[in-house]
């Protein structure tokens, strides 16, 4: 894999993988999440989906040409971290997004797939119906405290917020429930959104973050400098640290080897 990991100099507080271009952070990223999802010992892998614009490559390797036939799509189950209140066809649908990149490409029986469900509902609403989808999954699948997800996959907003967890807004805070409604978007689009809260997010085996290009920069010195974001309070999760995925030019750091 061409990334060089933990790359002195970055002063980053959390295991970091810095890859050339976004190309290759995109292929090293469904390296890892195929690695993952075949070591489950689940029959049934869940890997929770991005929402943003990084991992649109990453879901168009799965489901595109030479990847495809590794991914095991008929026992793959596909989560979602975060929606936005739009209709499932608008160009800032998570769901459609994930949709066009990998879903409508892929043999993916439908039932694998569990979208945050929005349509004529409030984000109260949206966010009960679906800490109720994942609450069947976990009691069908998951036993002995096993976690909710195989991989998870989050993105880093300029803000810090990761999913749709805002800095200074309520969702953060939340502990007593995997869902919440977002009433309130802290960055564009600004619509209310779904989020899975911090304890959802600490049920990973493997979370990984993927973070490209230089208008991240600024975000990711802050994280480096100790400042409490959203994204860097996903930090300790009972399972395994989560492995920031950057590309050289989000980390300005040193050469991949
Ligand atoms: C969303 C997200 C969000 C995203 C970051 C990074 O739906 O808005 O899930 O947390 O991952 O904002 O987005 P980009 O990849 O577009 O920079």
């Amino acid at each position: 894999m061409s990334a060089s990991e933990a790359p002195a100099g970055l002063g980053f507080p959390f295991p970091t993988a810095v890859y050339d271009d976004a190309e290759a952070l995109a292929r090293g990223a469904v390296e890892r999440l195929l690695r993952a999802v075949h070591e489950s010992a689940s029959e049934k892998p869940a890997v929770c989906l991005s929402g943003g614009s990084t991992p649109k490559r990453m879901y168009e390797l799965l489901a595109g040409g030479d990847c495809s036939g590794a991914v095991p799509w008929h026992r793959v189950h596909w989560f979602f971290g975060d929606e936005r209140l739009v209709d499932p066809q608008d160009k800032d649908s998570n769901r459609r997004m994930a949709r066009e990149a990998m879903f409508g490409h892929a043999p993916v029986p439908a039932e694998n797939i569990h979208p945050i469900r929005t349509e004529g509902l409030s984000a109260d609403e949206a966010a009960d119906g679906y800490a109720g989808e994942l609450e069947r999954f976990r009691s069908a699948e998951r036993q002995g405290g096993a976690p909710m997800f195989d991989v998870l996959l989050l993105g880093l907003g300029s803000d810090g917020h990761t999913a749709s967890l805002f800095p200074g807004k309520p969702g953060i805070a939340v502990r007593d429930r995997w869902v919440v409604g977002v009433p309130e978007a802290g960055l564009e689009p600004f619509v209310p959104r779904v989020s899975l809260t911090l304890p959802a997010l600490h049920s990973a085996r493997l979370t990984l973050f993927l973070v490209s290009g230089a208008g991240k920069r600024p975000i990711l010195a802050r994280i480096a400098a100790g400042e409490k974001l959203p994204a860097a309070e996903v930090s300790v999760s009972g399972h395994a640290p989560p492995l920031w995925l950057l590309d050289r030019d989000a980390a300005a750091g040193p050469r991949a080897a």
